[in-house]
Formats: structure tokens, C-alpha cells, sequence
């Protein structure tokens, strides 16, 4: 069953059907004002954090679905009917009207059709203004003169996710809400930088800022009061909870349209006058929508493909993209399930999530590895979870303490010992530093000085080194590395037991610092660390091989953890494909694991994590044991690992089966099959119900998930093949054998390359010829910026 198709011309996702299993949501705002928005226009609104600085309130998790949200209401003179612009909150039988939503880069609209009006509300915040525009159309389409009342309506936070759901004492009477020259300004008057404006293009024939005068006693979202008697109360207060409604009364002649601006915007009354201005003339917000579409055309355009596979032209094209530099902005902190209770940098997501988009946005990846060196222990671990700010010069003069002041933990309290480390976190952080200087050829980033967490500084490649010699010292009695409180399966808790993934994960950081070591000549270095390398896939060759496929460790009494004899949990996915990834499992063997993760894992919605799930608690193994079966961590399709098996059967050169497992996971495959999936099919989601559950195939978890980026770097690096390096652009595909190619256009270092990769052969990898501008080479050098070049692969 499907619900909605993609418009690949638009880039948008149009929901056809909104009446959803679930919200399908989308992300308006790449700086620092942010709405996370869902189909029936629910959702939050905020400014710089979502953990501290909510604008609109959300009662998340909530019943009804989603709520509350931007909404637009209008009413009808003629016989008092009233209807919202998005389905919900009124929710009009849609075989009475018609609804849709359509999610585009950074807006969605939603659009209505009943008794003869069309109407739409656009939601987008423009670069460079931290205010949401409401760009309402109301049209007449019948044939006779309607008189409507249009109405705006949402509801404003405590900004503190704490203070607006407890200690009411205090924040019910320190909010208040004013009216003046066409503005509402709100204010949380305990705390510095508290108002919010809301105002429009026009002077409004009545408001509301007091929620409950709006919406009235007994009433709800659905019927609000004041749109039922089609007149607001003027209502504003000091204390209490408060809202931006405004009202416009409109005569529309057949065939007449009326459009209105709406502006929901940080700062004082007087910063609303003057967006107020800037937005007068609708011409204007479609100059902000053009610009944003032009902002996202830039990314976009730096790679484009068509290949034989649809849904992955839909998903690399646009939305694969948009999902991962969505997560790399926010930082995973903002949906509905990261409803804004925590803030800062997870240290192993952030630096995944940094590595895929060095070609789409060097300035932020570059700003977010550097935060995480700056976050980086001088033992060499990461923080596991910390705020970027700890570490930077305060910038904001605060006007006066605030009783809500964000808590900052002291100097000392930062920086958490071994029992809180995760073994993996920083070895993420030495692929993505190499990735962003591949992209950018930015070599000297290596010899900037950055500050360790605890004080003392070093170069980037210094940074690395500690990395490195911290897993290095970090073994068990086999020598592999420790699992410490985690590694990147949160819920594997070994303390002094050992993970066969992060042995791996060393392994292949391993291999991506020493191409910056042989870069730089450092001599000593490349023999100290070569040395390393080979010990550690020394042990991971002789500790971690179990016949048919790879353990994933051992607990601290020393049990092996994913081997043939145990019942539950016998194979895994992470380890599996960390050993072939890594170059670390022979080919041989290489066959044979991933083999056995077909056998034992493959589903047809990807692969999952483990199997079969654990049904008994085993402290040893950890809190996995005590996770449902098939959810989550225990046997579900947990999407982030999955594209590591798809590059890890690049690696062997099985391009039919890379496609296989990319096929299964792909979102936008699962568009016909909503019934099952539920969640939105142009968005990666963090897992799906796995085999062991009853819900098996249900997504859940959209946008917020390395799987984003992850299936943006496996299939387009290597399915694909296009691998920047530090002095050339390889081009080595994988593909399925049926293919007769693909072809694609890769901006690097300011250089278009024009890419047509042939088959003739039907051979799934392996380069027989490669020209460059109709002559043949033997390699891509990186050429002058702003020239372009075509390239032909043939492979054979
Ligand atoms: C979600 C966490 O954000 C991520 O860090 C972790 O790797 C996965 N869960 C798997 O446990």
C-alpha cells in the first residue's frame, strides 16, 4: 500500500494520503532556527538548541498523534463550517476534503481543497533570518463571493525541555504575552534572550495570545473557540501559557486569491517590525524559497548519478543526502523521538556522520572533526557525550543570571574516566579527518594545533597518534581491544570483555593514518605504526576467526560472544563486516562471513544485527540480552551497520550481492509496501522490527540515524566507486554484472568530472580502461578548479 510518490523533478516527497500510520517528518531550517515538522503540520519549532531553546511546544509521544503544530485555521461566514489548512488539527472526513502534504529541501506545504477553496500554507525559514515563514494562499473557487476568517495558531514553549513539563510554580508566571502595532511578542521574562514575535503581512482583524481564550475550556486543537464564533478576544497576559493567534477576515470574489505572510521569529518586537518589512511583499519569500533551493542545488550538484537502479538515483540524487547533512547539522539531537533532552555532540555519530559529507559541506564537516579533537582526551579517548561550548571562548554577553541557566558541569566533572569510555568513539574520527583531506586536498588541517579535553595541545596528526596508541593499549588477555562501557553497539556492554569490531575498526584507522604519516614523511611513524597494523590484524586472523564466519568478542571470563555453538546470538553483523571492510579477514574467509550473513541475517528489509535475537539476560554479554528480540539492538534491522556490508562486498568484489542488501534497506523501495514500513520512504530509518518480533518490517526512527550517511558513503564510494584520494579520483565500481553502466557527475576540488562508466562485459568490478578527455590514463589527477573533464571507465 502506498501513500505518496516522489516528484524527482521538484525534489519532493508528495503525500498523496495523509492519513498515516505515523508522521512523516521533515527538517525546515539549516541554521540556526530549525522546525521539525510532520505531514499534518505538527511539530516544534527552534532556535540553536532544541534542549534549551524550544520556541513552540510539543507534547511528544503524545495522543492525539503528534501535536500540537503551525496550524492555519479558516472558517466559513456562510455557514459557520471551519477547517484547517493541514488535515489535522480538524481532521474533515478526506472523502469530504482533499489533503496533501508535500516535504521538500528544507519546506513542506500542505495543501486543502473543501467546498470550493483551495488553500495552502508553505512553511520555510530563509538563510541569513531566524524567523518561520507561513506563506498562506486561500483561494475561491466557486462561483459565488465567500467571506472567510483566517486564523493563525500555535502554542509557545518554556523553552527548557525540563521547565516545560515541571516545576509549573515557576515558569506559569513567568511567561507573558503582549499585543502592539500588529505583533505579538512573547516573553519568558526569568530568562535572558526569552522573546519570540509573531506577526504577518497584514493587520489583523483580531488576536489571541492567552492559548486558553483561543482555544477556549473544553475545547481542543480541533475546535478551537474563537474560530467556532469566528472572532478572537484580544487576550494577553502576564503568567500563564500563550500562543500566536492572528486573525484575518477575507471577502474572496470567484476565482479570487488572497495570500498572507505569517512570521514566527526570535528576538523582540521591533526585530519582528523589521521582518515584518523584509517579508511584506510575498515576492520576497519566494526570493528566500528560491535561495534555499539554490543553497541545496549547490550540495546536490556536487554528485549526480543515473544508473539503472531508480530508487537509488531518487535516493543519491536528493534525499540520501539530505538525511545525512541533516544529521550532521543537528547533530541528532531534533525529531520526535530526540525530543530535546539532550544537547551537544554524540563523539562516535558526530564523527561518522562528519566523514560523509566532505564534498557537500567541508566547512561544517571540518567544524565538527574539530570539535571532537577538542573533545578528545589526551590519553586518547573521545568524551562520549559533551557540549562543543565546554571548549569555546563564550561569545554571548548575558544580560542578567537566569534561575534556568543551562547547567555547565566544571572543568573537572567534563572529563569522564575509562568506566564511561566507549572503545570506539575516536577511532571513527581518523577515516573522517582523511576523508575531509581527500575531499579538500587540505593537508596542512594535519599540522593545526587544537587543545586536548584535559588540557594541552597537539596537531591534528598528533591527535591521531593518541588514538591510535589508546586502542593499542586498550587489550584484553587475547590481545583484542577492550569493549570498555560500549562499543558502537550500545547495548554490548563488556567492560573488560573484547570486541572483535573495534580490534577492526583499529585495523582500518590504522590504514587511513598511515597514508597521512607516509604523506607527511614521517619515518618513525610509518614504522611504529606498520608495526601495530600488523599486530593487530595478527590477533584479529588468529583470536577472532570461527570457522564460518567472525566472533564478536569475548566476555570478560573470557566466552566467546557469536560463535557456532551458541544458540542465541551466534553471528553478527558488525563484526562481519568490520573484518572484510578492514582488510583484516583473508578473501577466503572474507566469502565465507559474509556468506554466513546472508545465511543467518538477510531479510527482505536488510540485514539484521544478530540472530537469532537473545531471549535470555546475560550480564556478561549485556543490556542487548535484556532488548525484546528483534528490536533494536537485539535482531532487528538495525540500518546504520547495514551499508558496512554493502562496501564490505565491494571489497570482495560481489557487486550482485552489494545491490541485494542496498536493495533491501532502500527507503524509497519500501514505498509501495507502507503497510508494513509505516515510517516515511524517502528517510533511512534507525531500525526495523526484525524477524524475532511480530512487527517484523516496521520502521522506526526516521532522519536521526548513521544509516543516512552511511548509505550516502557505501553505495556512492564504493558501489559506485567515485573515492577521491589524497592525489587522484579513483573510479572503481561494484556494481550488479546486468548492469551496462551508469553514469555520473562528481564536483572535486572545483574541477566538474563528467563520469560514464561502461560494462560491455557484464563484469561486476574491475577497470579495463579509463580515459581522461578522450585520451587514456592512468589515473584522475585533480585538475584546475572551475575546468570540466569527461571521463570514461570501461570496466572488464
Ligand atoms: C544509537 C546511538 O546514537 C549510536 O551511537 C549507536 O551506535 C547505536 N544506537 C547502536 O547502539
Amino acid at each position: 500500500m502506498k501513500y505518496g510518490h516522489f516528484d524527482n523533478a521538484k525534489r519532493e516527497y508528495v503525500i498523496d494520503r495523509v492519513d498515516l500510520p505515523v508522521s512523516w517528518t521533515n527538517y525546515i531550517g539549516v541554521e540556526d532556527m530549525c522546525a521539525v515538522m510532520n505531514h499534518t503540520a505538527g511539530g516544534y519549532v527552534f532556535y540553536k538548541s532544541p534542549q534549551y531553546h524550544r520556541i513552540t511546544r510539543f507534547r511528544p509521544n503524545g495522543v492525539p498523534m503528534d501535536g500540537p503544530g503551525h496550524y492555519v485555521y479558516i472558517s466559513d461566514a456562510e455557514d459557520g463550517d471551519y477547517w484547517s489548512v493541514s488535515w489535522q488539527p480538524v481532521g474533515k472526513p478526506l472523502d469530504e476534503a482533499r489533503y496533501t502534504c508535500r516535504h521538500g529541501l528544507s519546506y513542506s506545504v500542505y495543501e486543502c481543497d473543501y467546498k470550493g477553496i483551495s488553500a495552502s500554507q508553505r512553511l520555510l525559514v530563509p538563510l541569513g533570518d531566524a524567523v518561520e515563514l507561513w506563506d498562506v494562499r486561500v483561494k475561491n473557487n466557486s462561483d459565488r463571493t465567500r467571506s472567510l476568517d483566517v486564523f493563525s495558531y500555535c502554542e509557545f514553549s518554556f523553552h527548557h525541555i525540563d521547565m516545560d513539563n515541571q516545576n509549573f510554580q515557576m515558569s506559569l508566571y513567568a511567561s507573558g504575552s503582549s499585543y502592539a502595532e500588529g505583533v505579538i511578542e512573547y516573553d519568558l521574562f526569568y530568562e535572558e534572550f526569552g522573546y519570540q514575535y509573531f506577526t504577518a503581512n497584514f493587520e489583523p482583524d483580531g488576536y489571541d495570545c492567552v492559548r486558553d481564550r483561543f482555544i477556549g475550556n473544553y475545547h481542543t486543537e480541533a475546535n478551537p473557540a474563537a474560530v467556532e464564533k469566528r472572532s478572537c478576544s484580544s487576550s494577553t497576559e502576564k503568567g500563564g501559557n500563550h500562543c500566536a493567534a492572528l486573525q484575518k477576515k477575507l471577502t474572496l470574489a470567484p476565482g479570487e486569491e488572497a495570500r498572507l505572510i505569517f512570521l514566527l521569529g526570535e528576538g523582540r518586537r521591533a526585530d519582528g517590525q523589521r521582518m515584518r518589512e523584509k517579508y511584506a511583499d510575498p515576492a520576497a519569500v519566494d526570493a528566500a524559497a528560491d535561495a534555499l533551493a539554490a543553497y541545496w542545488n549547490a550540495k546536490l550538484t556536487k554528485l549526480q548519478i543515473a544508473t539503472p537502479n531508480e530508487n537509488m538515483n531518487t535516493m543519491l540524487n536528493t534525499w540520501n543526502l539530505y538525511q545525512a547533512e541533516i544529521n550532521v547539522m543537528f547533530s541528532r539531537f531534533a525529531s520526535f523521538i530526540e525530543v530535546g533532552g539532550r544537547t551537544g555532540l554524540g563523539y562516535r555519530d558526530t564523527a561518522q556522520d562528519a566523514m560523509c559529507v566532505p564534498h557537500s559541506n567541508p566547512k561544517k564537516c571540518r567544524e565538527r572533526i574539530e570539535q571532537l579533537l577538542h573533545g578528545l582526551v589526551s590519553k586518547g579517548y573521545g568524551l562520549h557525550l559533551f557540549d562543543p561550548a565546554w571548549f569555546e571562548p563564550e561569545t554571548e554577553e548575558k544580560p542578567f543570571a537566569s534561575p534556568t541557566v543551562v547547567p555547565v558541569p566544571d572543568a573537572a566533572s567534563r572529563i569522564h574516566g575509562l568506566k564511561d569510555t566507549c572503545s570506539d568513539d575516536a577511532l571513527w574520527l581518523i577515516p573522517s579527518i582523511m576523508e575531509y583531506v581527500r575531499e579538500t586536498g587540505d593537508e596542512a588541517f594535519l599540522n593545526r594545533v587544537i587543545g586536548y579535553a584535559d588540557g594541552g595541545e597537539g596537531t591534528v596528526y598528533e591527535h591521531m597518534k593518541r588514538i591510535l596508541d589508546f586502542s593499542a593499549e586498550q587489550i584484553g588477555a587475547h590481545g583484542v581491544c577492550k569493549g570498555l562501557r560500549a562499543d558502537w553497539n550500545d547495548c554490548l556492554n563488556l567492560g573488560g570483555g573484547e570486541s572483535a569490531l573495534v580490534s577492526f575498526l583499529h585495523v582500518w584507522a590504522l590504514e587511513h593514518f598511515l597514508e597521512a604519516a607516509r604523506c607527511m614523511d614521517a619515518a618513525d611513524d610509518i614504522e611504529k605504526y606498520e608495526a601495530m597494523y600488523g599486530r593487530v590484524k595478527h590477533v584479529c586472523e588468529t583470536e577472532l576467526w570461527d570457522g564460518d564466519w567472525f566472533i564478536r568478542g569475548f566476555t570478560k571470563s573470557g566466552r566467546k560472544i557469536g560463535t557456532h555453538t551458541d544458540q542465541e546470538g551466534k553471528i553478527h553483523l558488525e563484526s562481519n563486516a568490520w573484518a572484510v571492510l578492514s582488510g583484516a579477514a583473508t578473501y577466503e574467509q572474507g566469502i565465507k562471513a559474509l556468506d554466513s550473513v546472508d545465511r543467518y541475517l538477510y531479510t527482505p528489509y536488510g540485514i539484521m544485527l544478530n540472530g537469532p535475537s537473545y531471549t535470555v539476560p546475560d550480564e556478561e554479554v549485556g543490556f542487548v540480552t535484556r532488548v525484546y528480540p528483534g528490536v533494536k539492538e537485539n535482531g532487528s534491522i538495525f540500518s546504520h551497520p547495514n551499508p558496512w556490508v554493502w562496501a564490505a562486498e565491494c571489497r570482495l568484489g560481489r557487486g550482485d550481492r552489494a545491490m541485494k542488501f542496498y536493495d533491501a534497506l532502500c527507503p524509497a523501495r519500501q514505498n509501495d509496501m507502507i503497510e508494513i514500513r509505516e515510517s516515511e520512504p524517502y528517510s533511512y530509518c534507525q531500525f526495523i522490527m526484525g524477524r524475532d518480533h511480530t512487527a517484523f518490517g516496521r520502521a522506526r526512527h526516521p532522519f536521526m540515524t548513521g544509516s543516512g550517511g552511511w548509505a550516502y558513503f557505501s553505495a556512492t564510494r564504493y558501489i559506485l566507486g567515485i573515492r577521491p584520494q589524497l592525489d587522484e579520483l579513483l573510479i572503481d565500481p561494484c556494481i550488479p554484472a546486468e548492469w551496462d553502466g551508469f553514469t555520473a557527475t562528481r564536483e572535486w576540488r572545483g574541477a566538474v568530472y563528467h563520469i560514464e562508466v561502461r560494462n560491455p562485459d557484464h563484469v561486476m568490478k574491475g577497470v579495463r580502461s579509463l580515459q581522461l578527455d578522450g585520451a587514456l590514463a592512468d589515473y584522475i589527477p585533480p585538475c584546475a578548479a572551475g575546468t570540466e573533464h569527461t571521463v570514461v571507465v570501461v570496466m572488464g
